[in-house]
């Protein structure tokens, strides 16, 4: 029998059927009580802190425990031992691969590597020092604009654009780079795997063979596969709102890729570098910046610490900060940024203001210092987060529509002016 709870209201009552999620997460479903129908009244929750706003069943998150599994696998048995693709075909289609269907997943990518070459030619109109991830979602939304045949409703369209938004991501990441360097455009080679290929498209020139490192392309899947799926954060929730109106997949992670990019969000990994940058260029004083985050007339953060959910410890925080020590230890990297890191986070911790908001290092805080130890541009991050991102995009715009849910279209209390009479221009 299912569980209800009474809303009593005035004179009225409601009664709200509970949903119980597979992990016996528990929520009150206003819609199935029609509570606006019934009552007039609805519910206001700014910044959606008390809100779910679907059922998925794609990744589980426990923010009380540091629980993250995606469709049931744990996130640290995935960065441990899969590649970033086996993780996008669980990700889309619910289950691990076996060799033959990742064999396949990977040849079909392969074919869709390419840009169109007129697409090729927007990368020069950017200027130089444009930030790649405006480049990025630029991109995604002008990607719609070559394939026009993406009918939303027919799955065969879709599978074809998923296809072409995985295998095309990395290319358009790796041109916006050589674009803001002035260096020629590195075009795929298949024969590589996906992060191999990515970084070739990065770092490699025409004039001289280029050698990959397994070691560099295991600690990049690792990274891509922790940052590729999160539930209802703040860009994946916008790719389903924008979504639920059957905008073309393209122009909805196109959309995603902006939300990511704000400092909140997906673009704090570029900015905790740049802290940690200063803290070493100012001679190291962790404690200043502590008591600058602290100070409420101050609107400085500390990047990299909180979360919406986690309120315990993110494990993938934990997990880069042991991968951060191997792979620096493997490339004999000796980064002063880490031992600055490894402070701050010491010093943030043992503080009664982050103790009693329950802060801690999130995602971003040490993904920045292997970024840097592989190479990557400080600018670059976010688009490395994206490109991470997108596999969990997609599976939930996919869900999304499985589902059939509604246009998305929340309600507001209005707080404006009551009817006013108009005032004619000449006698305002
Ligand atoms: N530094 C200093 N104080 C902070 C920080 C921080 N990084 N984060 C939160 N606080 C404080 C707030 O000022 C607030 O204090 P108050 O209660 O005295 O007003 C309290 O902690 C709660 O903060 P909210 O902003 O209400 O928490 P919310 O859940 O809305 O925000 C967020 C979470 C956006 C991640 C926030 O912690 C933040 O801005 N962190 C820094 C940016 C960052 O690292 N973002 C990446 C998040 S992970 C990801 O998106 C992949």
């Amino acid at each position: 029998m299912t569980e209800t709870a009474t809303l009593t209201f005035r004179d009225q009552q409601v009664e709200i059927p509970a949903v119980v999620g597979s992990e016996n997460e528990i929520g009150l479903d206003l819609g199935a009580a029609k509570l606006r129908d019934h009552s007039g009244l609805v519910t206001l929750d700014t910044g959606f802190k008390h809100t779910a706003s679907t059922q998925s069943a794609i990744t589980y998150l426990d923010g009380a425990n540091g629980i993250l599994r995606y469709r049931g696998y744990s996130i640290e048995d995935l960065a441990d031992h899969c590649s970033f693709l086996e993780v996008c075909y669980l990700l889309l289609k619910g289950e691990l691969p076996n060799a033959e269907e990742l064999d396949e997943f990977r040849t079909t990518l392969n074919q869709h590597t390419l840009l169109h070459e007129d697409l090729r030619q927007f990368f020069k109109a950017f200027p130089k020092d444009a930030h790649p991830m405006g480049i990025l979602s630029a991109s995604m939304a002008a990607l719609s604009t070559f394939y026009q045949d993406g009918d939303v409703n027919d799955p065969k369209a879709v599978e074809l654009d998923v296809i072409r938004l995985l295998a095309k991501m990395p290319t358009v990441a790796g041109f916006a780079y050589k674009r803001s360097q002035g260096q020629p455009f590195i075009y795929p080679d298949n024969k590589l795997r996906y992060t191999a290929n990515f970084m070739r498209m990065m770092f490699s020139f025409p004039t001289e063979d280029w050698i990959h490192d397994e070691d560099i392309c295991d600690a990049l899947d690792a990274l891509l596969i922790l940052h590729a799926d999160h539930e209802q954060n703040c860009s994946t929730s916008t790719v389903r709102l924008v979504g639920s109106g059957h905008a073309p997949l393209y122009a909805c992670i196109s959309a995603g890729v902006a939300a990511l990019w704000g400092s909140r969000h997906g673009g704090a990994n570029q900015r905790v570098l740049n802290q940690l940058d200063q803290i070493h260029s100012e001679g190291g004083n962790v404690e200043k910046m502590v008591q600058k985050a602290k100070d409420k007339n101050d609107p400085f953060r500390l990047m990299g610490f909180g979360h919406r959910v986690y309120k315990n410890f993110d494990p993938r925080a934990n997990i880069l900060r042991k991968k951060a020590n191997v792979v620096l230890e493997k490339l004999g990297i000796d980064d002063p940024l880490l031992d600055i890191a490894v402070r701050l986070e010491e010093t943030a911790l043992k503080d009664d203001y982050f103790i009693e908001r329950k802060l801690f290092p999130n995602v971003d805080f040490y993904s920045g210092i292997i970024y840097r130890a592989l190479g990557i541009p400080t600018d670059m991050m976010t688009v490395m987060f994206a490109m991470g991102r997108l596999s969990g995009w997609i599976a939930h715009w996919l869900e999304m529509h499985d589902q059939h849910q509604p246009i998305g279209r929340p309600r507001q209390i209005y707080t404006g002016p009551n009817l006013r009479q108009f005032v004619p221009i000449d006698q305002r």
